[in-house]
């Protein structure tokens, strides 16, 4: 019996064997990582501009130098996955316009302003432990560039969540007033977290083929179960209230109960209307413009270097 290119490709993700950038896989498929590992990237540039916000006014040397670093880590996270969507054929030119156009689509919780300090805390706390959640999975995802560079992105996204929860947990152990601050960031950012994971797998369109194809490893209401099981017992530890009335124990399913989303916020963010977005994008294509002149010169010194090689 002969198997047709499709069936040797899916018996490949069968087997759990790694798809490389020379091997062939199916149109959709490709295209399915493109838009996944695009949007990826995208969210890890403008995840830039939340705490880049904070940099200037962290409460101390140590804070600034920590949060610098972690800025940075994020543009590098970027970096790899422009170039893992880029051994599929997609033009990191192309990728790009498509963000500073509003077309492509970025992560909807940098759409979320940044207004005190303790907000560093809870993005690293909750926003990083979301992303870690989500990521961990996919240094097992079925292609073989975003697996490898998403080993990388864990091991410094772990330092980025720790950090978080250690500003929270200073905060939480501080005067009244700071206490109460992390409180209110903690109010502000739970929900929106939530959402990051996407919308209910019964609302998701790509989810189930994602899973067949073993690009994705845990289903969106799966990984969102997983965030709040972990993260209840955190914000207790630290003496902290989960701004959810209907959080609530389930012996029989051994996790948490919890609310509904906002479906209609989310769609309202990821369309375009969120506090920030247009905010973010304008940050973004500004800092494009102004990068202009070195991308030139890059270019002119490249090709000086050539032709006097040439001679
Ligand atoms: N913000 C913005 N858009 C979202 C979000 C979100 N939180 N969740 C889902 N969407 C979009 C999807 O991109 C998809 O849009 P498209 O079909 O136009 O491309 C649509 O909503 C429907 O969602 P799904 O069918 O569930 O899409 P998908 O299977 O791609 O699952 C998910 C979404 C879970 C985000 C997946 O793409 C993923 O795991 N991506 C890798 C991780 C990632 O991008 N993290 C970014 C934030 S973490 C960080 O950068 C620090």
């Amino acid at each position: 019996l002969e198997l047709t290119q499709e069936e040797q490709f899916q018996a490949r993700i069968d087997a759990d064997v790694r798809i490389e950038p020379k091997d062939w896989m199916p149109d959709a498929y490709r295209k399915t990582l493109i838009r996944q590992i695009s949007q990826h990237a995208h969210s890890e540039l403008v995840g830039m501009l939340p705490e880049g916000n904070w940099i200037t006014r962290a409460p101390s040397l140590k804070r600034k130098s920590i949060l610098l670093a972690k800025v940075q880590d994020e543009a590098g996270h970027g970096l790899y996955l422009y170039s893992a969507a880029e051994t599929l054929g997609a033009s990191r030119d192309q990728m790009l316009a498509d963000l500073h156009s509003g077309k492509a689509k970025y992560s909807s919780i940098f759409n979320y302003p940044t207004l005190s300090w303790a907000d560093m805390g809870c993005v690293g706390w909750l926003v990083d432990g979301a992303a870690i959640l989500n990521q961990v999975p996919l240094c097992r995802t079925s292609y073989g560039p975003y697996a490898r560079a998403m080993v990388r992105v864990c091991k410094e996204e772990s330092f980025h969540q720790r950090q978080g929860f250690e500003i929270m947990q200073t905060l939480c152990e501080g005067s009244p007033e700071q206490k109460a601050m992390a409180q209110e960031g903690l109010n502000r950012w739970w929900w929106p977290t939530l959402m990051m994971f996407g919308p209910k797998d019964s609302e998701s369109p790509n989810t189930a083929q994602s899973m067949n194809w073993r690009i994705k490893r845990f289903t969106n209401d799966e990984l969102r179960q997983k965030f709040v099981d972990m993260m209840v017992p955190q914000a207790e530890f630290l003496g902290l209230t989960v701004p959810d009335p209907n959080l609530k124990w389930n012996e029989a399913k051994q996790g948490y109960d919890f609310g509904d989303v906002d479906w209609e916020e989310f769609w309202n963010v990821v369309k375009g209307n969120g506090m920030c977005n247009k905010e973010r994008l304008q940050a973004r294509v500004q800092a494009h413009e102004e990068g202009a002149w070195v991308r030139e010169a890059a270019l002119a010194h490249a090709e000086k270097r050539k032709q006097r090689e040439a001679v």
